[in-house]
């Protein structure tokens, strides 16, 4: 495959896809619990989503060692996937109802967060790849020296962009916990359950 499709399909339709996917099924949700007055559904899934996302982040725990147990790139894996699955919830769980703006703060966010959080798996898989076709390039033709220096240059460099986005994801996910809880805990305290 060409360069720019293969660009195109490996690395920008699998970002906007899950993006698009995220928003079109929570709309889809929404309007399904609205066809059916199940408004209240969509109320209590707040709960399960956020809980989701909670368990999603089992994987920092395990990459720094707080916990030893489960494999560090499996866990990644399913940090991914619950995190996009909570916020797919939370995303229904807000619905089309704009009352309180903390929530709404929180929900976007959240959006924020995940669209970080796809970048990020987009930079670390490129860099990945960046690397395996090193080796493999390697491997083919001997170790010439040039080569060698060029494949490592260009390695350190995607890798450094993976450092600078993870000093970004960092206080997004900051923020977005904070006005989670913000919100999470003025309904609590005023119990707006409808
Ligand atoms: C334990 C988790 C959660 C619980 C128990 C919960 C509970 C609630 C309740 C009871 C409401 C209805 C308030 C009302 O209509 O007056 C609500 C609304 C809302 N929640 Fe949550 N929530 C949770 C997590 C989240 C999270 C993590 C977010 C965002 C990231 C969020 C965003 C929203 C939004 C945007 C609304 C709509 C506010 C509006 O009507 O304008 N919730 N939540
Ligand atoms: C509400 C949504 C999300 C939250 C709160 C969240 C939170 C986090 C946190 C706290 C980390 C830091 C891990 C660490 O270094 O200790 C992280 C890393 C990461 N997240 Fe997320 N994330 C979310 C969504 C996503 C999504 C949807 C994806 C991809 C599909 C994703 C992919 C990643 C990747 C690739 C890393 C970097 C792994 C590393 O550097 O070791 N995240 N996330």
């Amino acid at each position: 495959m060409p360069v720019p499709a293969r660009l195109l399909s490996r690395e920008v339709l699998p970002f906007l896809g899950s993006f698009t996917a995220l928003t079109l099924l929570a709309l889809s949700i929404d309007g399904l619990l609205h066809l059916f007055d199940l408004l209240w559904v969509g109320r209590w899934l707040g709960i399960p989503g956020t809980l989701l996302i909670i368990g999603s982040t089992v994987y920092s725990l395990r990459k720094h060692k707080v916990i030893h147990r489960g494999h560090p790139a499996k866990l990644l894996r399913w940090h991914e996937l619950l995190a996009w699955f909570g916020s797919l919830l939370v995303l229904v769980h807000a619905g089309v109802h704009f009352n309180a703006i903390l929530g709404w703060l929180a929900v976007w966010a959240m959006l924020i967060n995940v669209g970080s959080g796809l970048t990020g798996k987009f930079l670390l898989d490129r860099s990945r790849r960046r690397m395996e076709e090193a080796r493999q390039r390697m491997r083919e033709r001997g170790l010439g020296e040039e080569e060698l220096e060029d494949g490592l240059y260009w390695d350190s460099l995607t890798f450094d962009v993976v450092k600078q986005w993870r000093l970004v994801h960092f206080p997004i996910t900051l923020a977005f916990s904070v006005l989670a809880t913000a919100h999470i805990v003025a309904i609590f305290l005023f119990w707006g359950w409808k």
